[in-house]
């Protein structure tokens, strides 16, 4: 019999054929209120990206499998699915450069002034040449500290050290020997990395022990100069702190992609600082690295209810049970 599959998010026409030759497939506007939850009480899988799925939302199911085209798995209470015998699968790897090149452009906007001064050029203001009340700082040569050193923090590191001639330095669990040869990346604890970084970059996963790992207390250590990176997510950082600490010049500068509540609201104070590139989280959004996320979400989801997956797992330890 032909597994049945909810679609939660419009899915490229190649990757949803894929879909179709293998199982039943139902789209759903996930944005109609209980539109997911009924449509997963009758499914054997679920693929989709950017909605919540709570506990209530599986209860009667018989779902066994949830692929995720993310990276992060923020939405899940993946201890929940693991009880409930639920394979959660991500698309990691697929998106790492993309993701990488958006930090990149988020250290380059906010130091060089890139979006403020582009604003500045259109409304008619750029009459003669500029003086030092617009100058940027340099990147080059400047030491990048990263929170959290897996697969896009190495790529931005990479970046970093080989093409910016960068310092980086990082904390993590664990050491990142790669990293350490090849661009010679130093492990610090996190005061350290704080109180010496030119640019400070998140990225850490959104845990209980990573909420809020950013919040007044650390922002005060950083340099006054410093500019603060995050494309991992919102939450990571006391959003209300971080307000603060850019109104008063506790640090210089922010280059932002994610933030507590997405879509950010027309009333945060974020959208009027100068000192503040944001975007509209962007981190993997090319055509090229959409496409193999769908592609790769569609592939981890058959095999996942075959039986077939040994990859892109994020609680492999349901298929030990
Ligand atoms: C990811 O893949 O986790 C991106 O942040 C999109 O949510």
């Amino acid at each position: 019999m032909k597994h049945r599959i909810v679609a939660y998010k419009t899915l490229p026409a190649d990757v949803a054929a894929l879909l179709r030759e293998r199982a039943d497939v139902v789209d759903v506007d996930a944005s109609e209120p209980g539109a997911l939850a009924a449509a997963l009480r009758d499914a054997d899988g679920a693929i989709g990206a950017s909605v919540t799925i709570t506990p209530a939302m599986l209860e009667g199911s018989r779902v066994k499998a949830l692929s995720t085209i993310s990276v992060g798995f923020d939405a899940f209470d993946v201890a929940d699915l693991t009880r409930r015998a639920i394979v959660l699968t991500h698309t990691p790897d697929v998106l790492t450069e993309s993701t990488a090149d958006t930090v990149f452009a988020l250290i380059l906007a906010s130091a060089r002034r890139v979006v403020e001064l582009a604003e500045w050029v259109k409304a008619g203001h750029w009459t003669a040449s500029l003086g030092p009340a617009g100058y940027g700082v340099e990147v080059q040569g400047k030491t990048l500290g990263i929170v959290g050193l897996g697969r896009i923090g190495g790529a931005v590191g990479r970046r970093a050290a080989l093409g910016f001639n960068m310092r980086v330095q990082y904390t993590n669990r664990s050491p990142n020997p790669d990293a350490e040869r090849q661009y010679g990346a130093r492990r610090v604890d996190l005061d350290e990395l704080l109180a010496t970084s030119d640019f400070v970059c998140l990225q850490v996963p959104l845990t209980v022990e990573t909420r809020h790992l950013i919040g007044a207390a650390e922002l005060r250590k950083m340099k006054k100069s410093a500019i603060l990176i995050n494309a991992s997510r919102g939450a990571t950082v006391d959003e209300a702190a971080l307000i603060d600490a850019l109104a008063d010049g506790t640090i210089h500068g922010a280059g932002l992609d994610v933030f507590e509540t997405e879509p950010l609201p027309a009333d945060s104070p974020l959208l009027a600082m100068k000192n503040v590139v944001a975007l509209p989280h962007i981190g993997s959004a090319t055509h090229e690295t959409r496409h193999a996320m769908a592609r790769c979400a569609a592939e981890n989801l058959l095999a996942a209810l075959d039986g077939t997956l040994t990859r892109n797992i994020v609680n492999p330890e349901v298929l030990k049970q």
